[in-house]
């Protein structure tokens, strides 16, 4: 079962930070999540859709400015990242989930990627870029079809793994809360890898590899080691 570091090892460092990203390396995690949004023509690693949870800023972050994002504290100091600064740090020595949080993110990704396969080392299996945004999830796949797609949901959909198959993705991407046994032998039969977020904890982890998935994103990857 894959372990993927949830908005960098955010359970030991501010979520989604260059320091959060720097410790899931240094705990040796695979692969990492983080969550992107556009604002004043730049792609930030940031998860929430306001400010107030994750910084001392107030707002909704498309809003802001590049100067207001940049005076930001998202925690012991550090500043909300740039895709291209994480993208820097990590320089390929793991896999990046990256979520499409809205919209106007297709398009940058898509090129971002691209920069970072010709400048940073990353390889094109290295990817996997995943959104709850589905039609923001197809055009980024109509911009590069070659990549790994990981279709989300927050619930457990009437027909199973269907708009996953549909999405051409190549995981459905499920809360732990919804989760069961019947989705993830569906999404198998689909040939689609099932990988489930939030798992913070070993029980669960033991319960979701006897449902046979593939993958679990935690916020404690020092626990999985
Ligand atoms: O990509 C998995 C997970 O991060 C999706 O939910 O709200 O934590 O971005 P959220
Ligand atoms: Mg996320």
């Amino acid at each position: 079962m894959q372990i993927i570091a949830h908005r960098g090892a955010s359970g030991l460092a501010p979520e989604n930070t260059l320091r959060a990203m720097a410790l899931a390396i240094e705990l040796g995690a695979s692969a990492i999540e983080l969550d992107v949004q556009w604002a004043d023509g730049e792609l930030w690693v940031f998860h929430d859709r306001r400010l107030e949870r994750c910084t001392n800023g107030r707002g909704v972050l498309t809003d802001q400015s590049r100067a207001y994002i940049e005076s930001l504290d998202a925690g012991q100091g550090e500043q909300i990242p740039t895709l291209w600064q994480v993208m820097t740090l990590i320089a390929g020595r793991c896999e990046l989930h990256i979520e499409l949080k809205g919209p106007h993110t297709a398009e940058p990704v898509a090129a971002l990627t691209r920069r970072a396969e010709a400048e940073l080392g990353f390889r094109l299996a290295q990817w996997v870029v995943s959104s709850f945004h589905h039609p923001e999830l197809a055009r980024f796949a109509a911009l590069r079809p070659e990549l790994r797609l990981g279709a989300l949901t927050a619930n457990l959909p009437l027909q199973h793994a269907q708009f996953a198959e549909q999405l051409g993705a190549w995981s459905l991407n499920c809360d732990v809360d919804f989760v069961d046994a019947e989705l993830v032998a569906d999404a198998h039969r689909r040939g689609l890898k099932v990988l489930i977020y939030t798992v913070d904890e070993m029980s669960d982890r033991d319960t979701l590899a006897a449902m046979g998935v593939d993958g679990i994103f935690t916020n404690r990857p020092d626990r999985f080691k």
